[in-house]
């Protein structure tokens, strides 16, 4: 007799959108719009009945942490919620012990943290989905929920131009990789010190993506079918912010910018958002502004999302079976 070890080796994560094909991004956005249309009807969707999610979170969070949790109650589940001060990822245990018990208990783990290691290592060593809430270096939930929510407007991605008037930050360097799979044309206007990871450019762009960066806001928008901006201080970066503070003051999405842009451009952002930096209450709060419609489907995305993952991780779980010598 011999052990043999199933490793988790068909388990499917959520660590950035590389992990995920065109086609597995388009089953996603279907189930995404019946899920939407039950939970507006009334219709019992109760798919992840008995299944329990873990919630790991080392950063604050307002949509991330409501949608996850609201989503899982609404699909039949539950959801456990993990503050700072609880797990202590690498102060009081590893990342990949983390990952070894929760996946005794948990069916699904999100995390939202700094490192975008802790959550490689973290999904390494977990046998059940490990999903990315945000790291530093990328935020596929919102993109995703993004894409969705620009199907619902636009009716297709394909060829879209969309300009990102902020850092390369991790929503940059999720938007990059969602050009690739959607041939988007995706321009960043930014001061040259903060622009994106050209190793990231670099292999969208040979992935057939179309990507820009330049210094002038005017050029990155000029028609644009979508202008996108995020907060000019990411969550971590708080003693950066009054240096990012004056070096972004040229990158503002205001009703001027607006103009250059396609008439039937939207605006979009993922929240939080800080009125009077990177946007004008006037464009936040204008027609073409789709940022409450973002944070409505990161819910109808999400659920969808943790449905789809369980689905194509089945039996993947990590088991010894005993097998006989041959
Ligand atoms: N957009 C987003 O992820 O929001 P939270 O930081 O509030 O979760
Ligand atoms: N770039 C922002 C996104 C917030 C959802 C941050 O990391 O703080």
């Amino acid at each position: 007799m011999r052990a043999l070890f199933m490793n988790a080796t068909t388990k499917r994560d959520l660590l950035s959108l590389k992990n995920l094909s065109r086609a597995d991004m388009e089953q996603i956005f279907a189930l995404t719009r019946a899920l939407k249309r039950k939970q507006k009807r009334g219709i019992s969707h109760r798919l992840l009945a008995g299944k329990t999610l873990a919630m790991i979170f080392e950063k604050p969070s307002l949509r991330t942490r409501v949608t996850f949790e609201v989503g899982m109650v609404q699909l039949g589940g539950h959801a456990v919620f993990l503050g700072p001060s609880e797990i202590q990822i690498g102060v009081r245990e590893t990342s990949a012990d983390c990952g070894r018990s929760l996946s005794r208990w948990v069916d699904l783990i999100m995390i939202r943290t700094f490192s975008h290691t802790t959550v490689e290592e973290l999904a390494a060593n977990a046998s059940v989905p490990v999903i990315n809430g945000l790291t530093d270096l990328f935020h596929p939930c919102q993109v995703l929920a993004d894409c969705y929510t620009l199907l619902e407007h636009k009716k297709s991605l394909d060829g879209l131009k969309i300009a990102f008037i902020c850092d390369g930050n991790n929503m940059a360097h999720t938007w990059i990789q969602a050009a690739e799979k959607y041939a988007l044309s995706f321009a960043i206007a930014c001061p040259r010190q903060y622009e994106p990871r050209t190793d990231i450019a670099r292999e969208a762009a040979k992935g057939g993506a179309e990507i820009f960066v330049t210094q002038e806001v005017q050029e990155a928008v000029r028609d644009a079918d979508v202008i996108y901006t995020d907060v000019w201080t990411s969550m971590g970066q708080e003693n950066e912010r009054d240096t990012r503070l004056r070096a972004f003051q040229r990158y503002q999405v205001n009703e001027e910018l607006l103009a250059v842009a396609r008439k039937t451009a939207v605006v979009m952002h993922c929240l939080p958002a800080h009125r009077g930096e990177e946007i004008t209450a006037e464009v936040l709060e204008s027609p073409q502004s789709i940022v409450f419609d973002q944070a409505e489907n990161r819910l109808h995305l999400q659920k969808a999302l943790m449905v789809w993952l369980l689905k194509a991780s089945k039996g993947s779980r990590a088991k010894t079976v005993k097998a006989s010598r041959q």
